[in-house]
């Protein structure tokens, strides 16, 4: 780890007492299409078919098994997850909502309560119902209609059920590797597909906040944004190359949708220095360790004046080796952060159990929760234990 992403040395002196806000979110956070299994009417289980990503099949069977995973949280000490809904599967047809999968759904949402999990939903989180991916997907003009409809529709049935929303997962990451990098559905390297996709992403999450809140105007609407520690070394092209990508990335779809939030979900995982070749520590699948990373991105938000909750921050460590010290290294910088005004409220690990990492398939190991693919049985890492404790007590010890 490079020297930078140390802890300061007051914070060295205030390690003791590190206190978070009363009431904080203490959770971790999945995706349907990651864990659930089954699911075959999406883009990723086509591409799936097609060999282009490595298939999902059952991963791990969280559609029937949700309690135990549930359960699993409880004892973790956790007040809060973060789950997603499957859009193919509450809306198959195209304008035909499926009441069993809503059922399912409330039930699930249910479920958290009752174990004292407050729930945090994910409206969508990447994958698209074939039907609409076949139309052209956000490239459609009709786009922002289609996703607000069945928005609208969510909030319609389940909105007496849990009160924090986000209408979408990571948009610069969904329409970049999707329009740019190629790596996943609909695969396209067409840069001015990726500006189009991130403008309509845009669109839809304003209709969306607006038809939701004429829904119910009770509830707490956000989004799960990819925010980068971005910055660059003393070159002055550099530094314009990174200013230019803080923008695109971390603050435009932010600046373009700020009067549609009730509060921002942080998802943080990488830290990129313009000009530096990579030295930090890394992940399994490569990500930079650089913990100080959180605080800078937190530090940029404060500009908008929102509730802040973590709603991603995690790393792939299959020998469970790194966990430990990444929770409680990143936590740190958290505090920090909020002990400097950001206005923090949450923290959800990512993730509660192993599950299918997109186009890496399973090999890589983000749990707090092993899961044995061929018995689906889990295990509570041994790295966690710190963390559960951090929770229990609401407060970071060294
Ligand atoms: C996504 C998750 C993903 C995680 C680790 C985020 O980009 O929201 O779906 O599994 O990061 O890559």
């Amino acid at each position: 780890m490079s020297g930078e992403g140390h802890m300061r040395s007051e914070d060295q002196k205030e390690v003791k007492s590190m206190k978070f806000p009363e009431g904080f979110f203490w959770g971790a956070a999945t995706a349907s299409y990651q864990i659930e299994g089954g699911i075959e009417n999406n883009d990723w289980a086509e591409a799936g078919r097609n060999a282009k990503v490595p298939p999902a099949g059952i991963a791990a069977d969280s559609w029937n098994r949700f309690r135990e995973d549930f359960d699993l949280a409880r004892n973790l000490h956790q007040n809060a997850h973060r789950f997603s809904l499957e859009w193919a599967r509450i809306e198959p047809e195209e304008g035909k909502f499926d009441s069993n999968a809503i059922e399912h759904y409330r039930e699930v949402i249910r479920e958290l309560k009752k174990r004292g999990l407050e729930p945090f939903v994910t409206i969508w989180h990447f994958t698209l119902p074939l039907w609409f991916s076949h139309q052209g997907g956000f490239l459609n003009p009709k786009a922002p209609e289609i996703f607000s409809r069945y928005c609208k529709h969510i909030i319609r049935e389940l909105s007496n059920e849990a009160h924090f929303w986000m209408t979408i997962n990571e948009p610069e990451v969904y329409a970049s590797n999707g329009y740019l990098r190629g790596t996943w559905p609909p695969f396209r390297h067409n840069p001015l597909a990726l500006i189009r996709v991130t403008n309509v992403l845009v669109k839809s999450h304003i209709l969306a906040y607006k038809k939701m809140k004429a829904a119910n105007a009770g509830i707490f609407i956000g989004i799960a944004k990819n925010n980068m520690d971005i910055e660059a070394n003393w070159n002055p092209f550099f530094k314009i190359v990174a200013k230019f990508m803080n923008w695109f990335w971390n603050e435009r779809f932010l600046d373009n949708t700020k009067d549609a939030l009730d509060f921002i979900g942080l998802n943080h995982y990488i830290h990129k220095k313009f000009g530096v070749s990579h030295k930090e520590e890394a992940t399994d699948i490569g990500w930079p360790i650089f913990p100080k990373g959180i605080y800078n991105c937190l530090s940029k938000l404060k500009k908008y004046r929102k509730p802040i909750y973590i709603t991603e921050n995690g790393l792939a460590d299959a020998k469970d080796i790194r966990r430990e010290r990444y929770i409680k290294d990143y936590l740190r910088w958290v505090w920090w952060a909020i002990k400097e005004g950001a206005d923090v409220r949450g923290y959800f690990y990512w993730s509660l159990i192993d599950n299918y990492e997109w186009a890496h398939g399973y090999a890589p190991r983000f749990g707090l929760v092993e899961v044995d693919y061929k018995t689906q049985k889990r295990t509570i890492r041994q790295s966690v234990i710190a963390y559960a404790d951090t929770c229990k007590l609401n407060e970071l010890k060294p």
